[in-house]
């Protein structure tokens, strides 16, 4: 399937089947996510990936009725991290040196510039700065599973204070950023057969 042809095969899916994913599929979907580009390449984010059907149903609680949260094969919780600053930084810096095989001391400039950038921005900025870093993995994860023909819904019509608390995300310094269910579609889900309501490419693109 072509890429086109997979994002229009594509659609945010109301039912899920009982099919479960094979363990190859979903590791190849959170490599996407892993792989992701993001800011300075800090990664701010973490990937939860739920398969416990009693966890799934506590947070049924808090995702407003949506039962596919439940229903589907596994349920990914992507969240971002609340503690950013310096030790943002440190981390990416140490797997850096590893990565790379360059001694910390020659990433210092690297050091000071990416953390002088972070402390720039006021804690809710930092804390914004990071959710957009997890929704750029939460593209690639969407558009991959597309081209894998696995079936997704992106979600954040959810209660995210009750998503943090189920998931014990706030000590481990992490907040939910938005949630997907991946699976397969119901044969019954009506939205599959529904067109795709988009804007025309001359009222979302200029060419200048
Ligand atoms: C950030 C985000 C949050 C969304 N939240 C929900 C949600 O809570 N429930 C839902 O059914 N769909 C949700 N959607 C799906 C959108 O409604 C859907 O992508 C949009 O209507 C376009 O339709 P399509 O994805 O089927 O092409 C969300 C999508 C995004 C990107």
């Amino acid at each position: 399937m072509n890429f086109i042809d997979a994002l229009n095969w594509r659609y945010a899916v109301r039912e899920f089947s009982t099919d479960v994913i094979a363990p190859a599929q979903l590791q190849q979907l959170l490599d996407a996510a892993r792989l992701s580009a993001s800011s300075y390449g800090l990664q701010p984010y973490h990937l939860l990936v739920i398969q416990s059907p009693q966890l799934k149903q506590q947070l049924l609680e808090f995702s407003l009725g949506q039962d596919k949260v439940a229903q589907c094969s596994h349920l990914i919780v992507f969240a971002a991290h609340t503690n950013i600053g310096d030790a943002t930084v440190n981390r990416y810096i140490k797997q850096f040196s590893q990565t790379r095989g360059v001694e910390t001391s020659q990433l210092r400039n690297m050091d000071e510039h990416y953390k002088t950038a972070l402390a720039v921005m006021d804690k809710s900025q930092r804390q914004e700065w990071a959710h957009q870093q997890a929704y750029i993995a939460l593209g690639n994860f969407l558009t991959c599973a597309a081209l894998m023909k696995i079936d997704t819904c992106p979600m954040t019509g959810i209660e995210f204070d009750g998503y943090d608390r189920v998931l014990g995300l706030r000590e481990k310094n992490l907040t939910t950023t938005a949630v997907c269910p991946i699976g397969f579609r119901h044969p019954q889900d009506a939205s599959a057969r529904e067109k795709k309501v988009r804007f025309a490419e001359h009222d979302m693109v200029t060419l200048l």
